[in-house]
């Protein structure tokens, strides 16, 4: 399954709103059109949003190619800020505006025409280059099952969230390949089921065995010694490890750790926000009531209740027992380990 694809000039997504009743693709023509739909959540996993706004950069950069010189800049400049505005807490969003936008400054001596062909080649590059890297995720994640195990994963980290494979996801899929996996428990997901919507569609699909519970049974689980690991995804590492990630995540973690089972984050090293010392500095999306108030459109409380919808929580590094990356695993402390990734990568 691969979410995003890049025809003929224009950017096609599969609909996640719309899912797993219906498989139904949108096409965008503009960077209005990837705006919206980064918004709407009808694309949405960090990788994914950042793979999707590249394109969009993409789109709006063919679409002002008769601008001249400096005002072709500063409209990309603008373009980007636009779509960088559309989520605040995936950092992957403005890594991937950040490297298309580094192109175009590089080349800003030369015809807005080669500027936008040359932003199109990196978009793709960066999409074949994000399948790579999950898999490279899956083949080191896949070690850390000793014996075929029972995991929990909460949210979609799938190929879904991805340009494909995924990162927690594709963990699951390298050690079932692998006959390294027993059972995976999907966490519904509330308030926006993409727990019980997008990995139980995605695991159903490859006949990885996939067991649905609802966010309030996983601690009875962990009790229960009903799992031997928990994997997900992340939207944002800082400096020292803290991660953020979809809402509930925090709460697995600490009950991980109460139960003794290890909680492993696997994601790319876009996600690793270098600037930031901790979790606390990550911005945390809050979302519109009415995804609490409602069920899929179907409204389950009274008018007029007071609402909270944090979309992320911050999982502190001490529950986390490694971070798996395409680079390999890495292990407490995070703060020395991630200095060094950092040093090495900007070698
Ligand atoms: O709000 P969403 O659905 O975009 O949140 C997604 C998550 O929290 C994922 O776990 C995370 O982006 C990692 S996806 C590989």
């Amino acid at each position: 399954m691969q979410p995003i694809k890049w025809e003929k000039g224009r950017l096609l997504l599969i609909d996640q709103t719309r899912l797993p009743h219906r498989e139904e693709w949108i096409a965008c023509t503009s960077y209005r059109e990837v705006a919206a739909a980064i918004k709407a959540m009808q694309v949405r996993g960090a990788p994914a949003i950042g793979l999707a706004a590249a394109f969009g950069l993409v789109l709006g950069a063919r679409e002002y190619v008769h601008l001249p010189g400096q005002d072709y800049q500063k409209r990309l400049q603008e373009i980007a800020a636009e779509l960088a505005a559309t989520r605040p807490t995936a950092v992957n969003l403005f890594w991937a505006l950040e490297k298309l936008m580094r192109v175009a400054e590089e080349m800003a001596e030369q015809d807005p025409f080669s500027i936008a062909g040359k932003l199109e080649k990196a978009a793709e590059d960066m999409l074949a280059e994000d399948l790579a890297i999950n898999r490279q995720i899956g083949a080191y994640g896949r070690q850390l099952f000793h014996f075929p195990a029972r995991v929990l994963t909460h949210c979609n980290a799938g190929a879904l969230a991805t340009a494909g494979y995924g990162t927690a996801l594709g963990v699951i899929r390298a050690a079932h390949g692998a006959g390294k996996v027993k059972q995976v428990y999907a966490c519904e997901t509330r308030p926006l089921l993409q727990g019980a919507r997008l990995t139980a569609w995605e695991l159903l699909a490859e006949n990885i065995p996939v067991t649905l519970i609802t966010d309030n049974m996983a601690g009875y689980l962990l009790q229960q010694k009903m799992v031997d690991l928990v994997i997900v995804g992340a939207d944002r590492i800082a400096r020292n490890g803290d991660v953020a990630n979809k809402i509930g995540t925090y709460s697995l973690a600490v009950l991980a750790r109460e139960n003794g089972v290890p909680f492993y984050v696997a994601a790319p090293l876009s996600t690793f926000d270098y600037r930031i010392a901790t979790g606390r500095e990550i911005p945390i999306e809050e979302r519109d009531p009415r995804e609490v108030t409602c069920i899929m459109g179907q409204s389950i409380a009274p008018a007029g209740v007071a609402v909270f919808n944090p979309a992320f929580d911050i999982t502190p590094a001490q529950y986390i027992s490694a971070i798996i990356t395409e680079d390999g695993i890495l292990r407490p402390p995070y703060r020395e380990r991630i200095a060094a990734l950092k040093a090495q990568r900007e070698r």
